[in-house]
């Protein structure tokens, strides 16, 4: 070893001991008769001291040091007269008597510190440097520790780590395929796997009736703060098990992370279904922190029609009359919002991504009255019906779309975190984890006339809908849902995860891709590997896939923002910038490929 210590592990107790220690020069300052160079490595900051008096040739070398070399130092360690008590290293520093370069650098593009100088891309273009500094590498440490959790528990409950193969052929989990031409195969694709689903589902045929992998995925969709084109699962599947059984055994595995990593003992997630998710929070990955339920006021879909009370229509305001959907929230102390706000707010919703119309409000005074954007149309016991439904209570802000009613509880729920966020109700230090369940099998695309999955097409509908699935899917847009036996876990509005009982059965199976518009031919051409395989004996079984990126930045930081817990990420375009990839290949490995 080149060094007999770390720099992040001298404290008072090793004053009087001669060590060495290597690492990067983060910081040096010139005090005339003294210098001092803070030496960082992965551990820690260690002062270094050089003395003019005792060692001046040593002294002058130390000056001309630059940012980022790489030193080894030798000397005994005193204590500092001027302590430093944030740092763990900071009551010590080493009196250097010996001083190696081991190597030189070039002056950094930005400042290796907690709060760098670099923008985003730069550090990205230099990521090795910018793993250097501490917030990002921590967080790289803490992604390793949330990963030995992981596989500690999936050890002691007798999982299987087995890995399955990236050259592959479709998965159809939703998303764009990567592909990769074949050499050998001329004008032939492989795909790389968008999750591991049919292996894992083969090897539960095999037999091995409890998998787990930690496991890179390849998804070509568009890139949002928790998404990447390659990104990290944590992949698992059971035999003979039930829905509750997956949700418990996987429920343990969270819980056990948050102990291992950040020493907190989560209650028992509880459950919402798919129907409620939706209806109080306008999304089915409620962040349930805070309340703040969506109340309807006029709800005329053709699901809903006749359910609840219209408390909104009949007074001659159209936007109300003619829309599908009216629905609100109410914020609780805001009534005393300017208009500047309130227009602030209202340009809010209706940027292209929110997409609504316009924003009513109704003010509920600390004096009991009430002011409304639509006073002209509701009179004073029509609005005081309306925040009767909210349960207002005087300072408080009802505020209000209406529209058609997916994308107005879209607009809602996201109008919701809005708020919640003003408000300071999506509070850092808590954790609410919850499982959604009961979640619709299909989806029906208007633009394609078709169902899709709404998970995948191996999850296996609810008992009491198997009858639809053969004689009730040919209708088309049926006004009946279908449900899946199917659950996502939930933590702050974050999808941690999400997985299902599957279809084991190989008409079942069959009569699925038929559902979803699969011709006889196609089904077998795509996905005739697994129905042989249903017909050697399939167990009864299910699983899950948690997105490791996710768990590790919700774990470590209580965020939705992967990049940062990501080794070498791309970035919002899909770009690696370090390595400039993608990018244009040799002409020969073209050739060779068949391609232009
Ligand atoms: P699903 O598609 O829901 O299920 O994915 C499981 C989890 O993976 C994470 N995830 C992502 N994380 C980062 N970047 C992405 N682009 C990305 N896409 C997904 C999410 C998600 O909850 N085979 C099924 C699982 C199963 O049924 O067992 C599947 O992949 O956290």
């Amino acid at each position: 070893m080149l060094r007999t210590n770390t720099c992040g592990e001298l404290t008072i107790k090793d004053v009087g001991q001669t060590v060495t220690l290597c690492g990067w020069l983060a910081r040096s300052r010139d005090l005339g008769g003294m210098t001092f160079i803070d030496l960082r490595d992965r551990y820690g900051i260690t002062q270094l001291v050089f003395n003019m008096d005792t060692n001046k040739e040593l002294c002058e070398q130390a000056r001309k040091l630059g940012r980022e070399f790489v030193l080894k130092a030798t000397g005994k360690i005193a204590e500092r007269s001027n302590k430093n008590l944030k740092m763990p290293t900071g009551e010590i520093e080493i009196m250097v008597d010996k001083l190696e370069i081991l190597n030189e650098s070039k002056t950094p593009p930005f400042t290796i510190e907690d709060e760098s100088d670099g923008g985003d891309e730069l550090r990205m273009k230099y990521r090795y440097l910018d793993l250097r500094r501490s917030p990002v590498k921590n967080n790289l440490l803490q992604r390793h520790k949330v990963g030995q959790a992981v596989r500690q528990y999936f050890d002691s409950n007798g999982f299987a780590d087995i890995e399955t193969p990236c050259l592959i052929k479709s998965t159809p989990e939703g998303a764009r395929d990567f592909v990769v031409p074949s050499r050998l195969n001329p004008g032939e694709f492989y795909a790389l796997p968008q999750s591991p689903q049919t292996f894992k589902q083969l090897l539960m045929v095999s037999g091995f009736d409890k998998y787990y992998q930690i496991v890179r995925c390849f998804r070509d969709e568009d890139l949002r703060a928790d998404r990447q084109p390659e990104f990290t699962q944590i992949d698992c599947e059971m035999s003979f098990v039930e829905q509750e059984d997956v949700m418990n055994m996987f429920e343990g595995m969270v819980k056990h992370v948050f102990k291992k990593v950040r020493n907190l003992d989560l209650p028992k997630f509880p459950r919402m279904t798919y129907a409620d998710a939706m209806k109080q929070y306008g999304v089915d990955k409620p962040d349930t922190r805070f309340a703040m339920q969506i109340v309807e006021l006029r709800n005329v879909s053709p699901s809903q029609r006749g359910l609840g009370e219209d408390v909104v229509s009949g007074k001659d305001f159209k936007v109300y009359d003619d829309a599908e959907l009216v629905g609100g929230i109410c914020a609780s102390g805001c009534a005393n919002y300017t208009r500047k706000q309130l227009d602030e707010l209202t340009e809010w919703v209706k940027r292209p991504q929110i997409g609504a119309g316009g924003l009513g409000y109704i003010k509920y005074n600390a004096d009991g009255t009430l002011k409304s954007s639509f006073d002209k149309f509701f009179d004073e016991v029509s609005l005081k019906k309306i925040t009767e439904k909210f349960s207002a209570k005087a300072g408080d802000l009802i505020l209000i779309l209406a529209g058609a009613e997916s994308k107005t509880r879209k607009a809602l729920g996201e109008l919701r975190l809005e708020m919640g966020n003003k408000l300071g109700l999506r509070d850092k230090n808590k954790f609410e984890c919850l499982w959604v369940v009961d979640f619709p099998l299909l989806e029906w695309n208007e633009e394609e006339q078709r169902w899709f999955a709404m998970h995948h097409p191996f999850t296996s509908p609810k008992k009491e809908d198997m009858d639809w699935m053969y004689n009730g899917y040919t209708e088309k847009n049926s006004p009946h849902s279908p449900k899946a036996n199917a659950y996502d876990l939930v933590v702050n509005g974050v999808e941690l995860g999400g997985g299902s009982i599957r279809i084991h059965d190989r008409k079942l199976q069959e009569q699925m891709f038929k559902v979803l518009g699969l011709t006889k031919e196609e089904t077998e051409r795509k996905f005739g590997f697994i129905l042989n395989a249903f017909e050697y004996g399939a167990p009864p079984h299910g699983g899950i896939a948690f997105g490791f990126d996710r768990l590790c930045s919700m774990v470590i930081a209580n965020e939705d923002y992967i990049r940062d817990y990501i080794a070498f990420p791309k970035n919002n375009s899909g770009r690696d910038v370090m390595l400039d990839s993608p990018s244009d290949i040799d002409a020969r490995l073209k050739k060779e490929l068949g391609l232009k």
